[in-house]
C-alpha cells in the first residue's frame, strides 16, 4: 500500500492508472478509523481496481466553534487498518498543500444544504462538497463510496455530481452499528462511559418511529414529539434536531407517504450525534373483512 502526501504526485498516479485502464474508487474520510469506514472500503474494493482513501481532517467544514483542533487523529493506527481492508492508496495531504494561501474558490450546493445539520452548521456542506470537489480532481476515481451515516451529505454529493457533471458513481453504503445500535462514529470516543451508554437512545428512538408508522401512524408531529420524549430522558442529551423528510429533495413531511428519511441529531455530553433510518410508508389500506 503507497502512501501519497502530494497532489501533483496524486495526479499522475492516477493518470497512469487511467492509461493502464484501471477503475479507480475513491473512500474519502477524516481518518481516525472504525469498522465502518473499512466497510466502504470492501465496498469500493469489490466493484474497482485501486481502492484510493484520503485521509484529511478539512478545516473548511468545521465551524469556528466546533472540534477541528481535538478532532481524533491516529494516522498510524490507520494506515494499518486501511491495509487490512485491501486499500491500494492512501491519500494523506497536509492543510498547506490543499488550501494554500490565499485560498479563494468553494463549492456550494443551494437548498440542500440549508435544512436539517445545515441550520446549526451553516458553513458545514460548503467545506465538504469543497473538499470532495478537490479530492475528485486530485484522485480522478469513476466511483466514490459514502456512509449512509452522514445521509445529508451522500444527498449533498449526489447533487453536486449530477449539477457540475461529474462522470463518477457514487455508492452509499450502510450504516454499521455498534452491538447495542450506536452508529459507529469517530466522534463516539468522546462519549463517558454513562453518555456512551445514553447515546443508545438515538438508534431507540429511530426503531420507536419505525415501530408507529408500521402500526399505522402516519402524523409526522406525532412520531417526532414521541422521539423528542424518549430522547429527553437522558440526562445529558440535547436535541438538534429531529426530522422526517423526503429522501431526495430532503423537504420536510407531515402526512407520511412514499420513502422517508428519519433523521437527528443530538448533542450527548460533547459529541453531537448524528443518526437516520429511511422507511418506506405504505399506503394505510383498510381490511373491509374486519367491518363486515
Ligand atoms: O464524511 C466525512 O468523513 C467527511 O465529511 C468527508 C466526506 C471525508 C469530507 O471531509
Amino acid at each position: 500500500m503507497k502512501v501519497i502526501t502530494k497532489i501533483a504526485e496524486m495526479q499522475k498516479e492516477a493518470d497512469q492508472l487511467r492509461i493502464q485502464e484501471k477503475k479507480i474508487s475513491l473512500v474519502p474520510t477524516m481518518g481516525y478509523l472504525h469498522e465502518g469506514h473499512l466497510s466502504l472500503v470492501r465496498e469500493a474494493r469489490a466493484r474497482s481496481d485501486v481502492v484510493v482513501m484520503s485521509i484529511f481532517v478539512n478545516p473548511s467544514q468545521f465551524g469556528p466553534s466546533e472540534d477541528f483542533k481535538d478532532y481524533p487523529r491516529d494516522f498510524n493506527h490507520d494506515v494499518e487498518l486501511a491495509r487490512s481492508a485491501g486499500c491500494d492508496i492512501i491519500f494523506y495531504p497536509d492543510a498547506q498543500e490543499v488550501y494554500p494561501e490565499p485560498y479563494l474558490t468553494y463549492v456550494e450546493v443551494e437548498r440542500l444544504t440549508k435544512v436539517l445539520c445545515g441550520v446549526s452548521r451553516p458553513t458545514h456542506f460548503r467545506g465538504v462538497t469543497t473538499i470532495v470537489a478537490k479530492l475528485f480532481n486530485i484522485v480522478k476515481p469513476q466511483l466514490a463510496v459514502f456512509g449512509q451515516k452522514d445521509a445529508q451529505q451522500a444527498i449533498v454529493i449526489k447533487r453536486m455530481v449530477k449539477d457540475l457533471n461529474y462522470d463518477i458513481e457514487i455508492i452509499v453504503a450502510p450504516i454499521i452499528r455498534e452491538k447495542d445500535g450506536l452508529a459507529m462514529s469517530s466522534r463516539n470516543t468522546y462519549l463517558t462511559k454513562a453518555q456512551r451508554i445514553q447515546a443508545t437512545v438515538l438508534y431507540q428512538s429511530l426503531m420507536v418511529a419505525k415501530k408507529m408508522i408500521d402500526a399505522g401512524e402516519r402524523k409526522a408531529t406525532i412520531i417526532k414529539k414521541r422521539m423528542r420524549d424518549l430522547i429527553e430522558q437522558q440526562p445529558d442529551a440535547i436535541v438538534d434536531y429531529i426530522e422526517i423528510v423526503d429522501t431526495t429533495t430532503l423537504e420536510s413531511q407531515t402526512a407520511l407517504n412514499g420513502e422517508v428519511l428519519i433523521a437527528l441529531a443530538v448533542k450527548v455530553g460533547k459529541p453531537r450525534l448524528i443518526d437516520n433510518i429511511i422507511v418506506r410508508v405504505l399506503e394505510r389500506t383498510i381490511n373491509t373483512e374486519s367491518l363486515k
